[in-house]
C-alpha cells in the first residue's frame, strides 16, 4: 500500500468529516428557507454541495491509490438553531476544527514522508484559509451592521451574493 494505516484511517476520517459538514449546511441551508432568509439559504446549499466536493476529492485521491474508500454513515445535525448568527458562529468554529484535521494528516504524512499525501492535501491548507476568512468576515458583519430585523435582512443578502463564492 502506498499510504501508511495511520494515513489512511486519518483520510478515511476526513472523509466523514466533509460529508457531516455537507448534511450541517444543508440543514442550515432548509432552517433559514423557512425562516425568512432565502439568501443565506442558498448560501449554506451552494457550500454544502461544496464540502461533498471535499469528501469526493479524497475519495478519489485513495481511489487512484487503488484504495477503495469507505463510504460513512453521517451523523444528524443539530436541530436547534436558534439565529443565523448563531448558525454562522458555529460553521466557523466548525471550520476550524477541520482546519486542525487537515494540519493532523499532514504532520502524520510528513512524519512518515509521504510526500504525495503531503502535496494533495495543499490544496485542502488553502482551501480552509479562504473557509476560515471567508466565515470570519461573515461574523464581522453582525458587529458592523447590527442583529436588528433590518441589519439581519441585509446580511440575508450579502450572504447571497457570498454563494458564488462559497
Ligand atoms: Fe471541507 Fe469547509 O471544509
Amino acid at each position: 500500500m502506498k499510504i501508511s494505516d495511520q494515513t489512511l484511517k486519518l483520510l478515511q476520517e476526513q472523509i466523514a468529516i466533509e460529508a457531516n459538514a455537507a448534511n450541517y449546511y444543508l440543514s442550515v441551508a432548509s432552517w433559514c428557507k423557512v425562516t425568512g432568509y432565502s439568501g443565506a439559504s442558498c448560501f449554506f446549499r451552494a457550500h454544502s454541495a461544496e464540502e461533498r466536493e471535499h469528501m469526493s476529492k479524497i475519495i478519489q485521491y485513495l481511489n487512484g491509490l487503488k484504495i477503495h474508500a469507505q463510504i460513512p454513515a453521517t451523523e444528524q445535525p443539530p436541530q436547534n438553531m436558534e439565529s443565523l448568527e448563531q448558525v454562522c458562529k458555529i460553521a466557523l468554529d466548525n471550520e476550524k476544527n477541520v482546519t486542525q484535521s487537515i494540519n493532523k494528516i499532514i504532520d502524520t504524512a510528513q512524519d512518515e514522508k509521504d510526500h504525495r499525501t503531503s502535496v494533495f492535501l495543499e490544496w485542502f491548507v488553502n482551501e480552509q484559509i479562504n473557509e476560515e476568512d471567508l466565515f470570519e468576515s461573515i461574523m464581522q458583519k453582525f458587529d458592523i451592521i447590527g442583529r436588528d430585523k433590518l441589519a439581519l435582512h441585509e446580511i440575508d443578502k450579502i450572504l447571497d451574493k457570498l454563494k458564488d463564492t462559497s
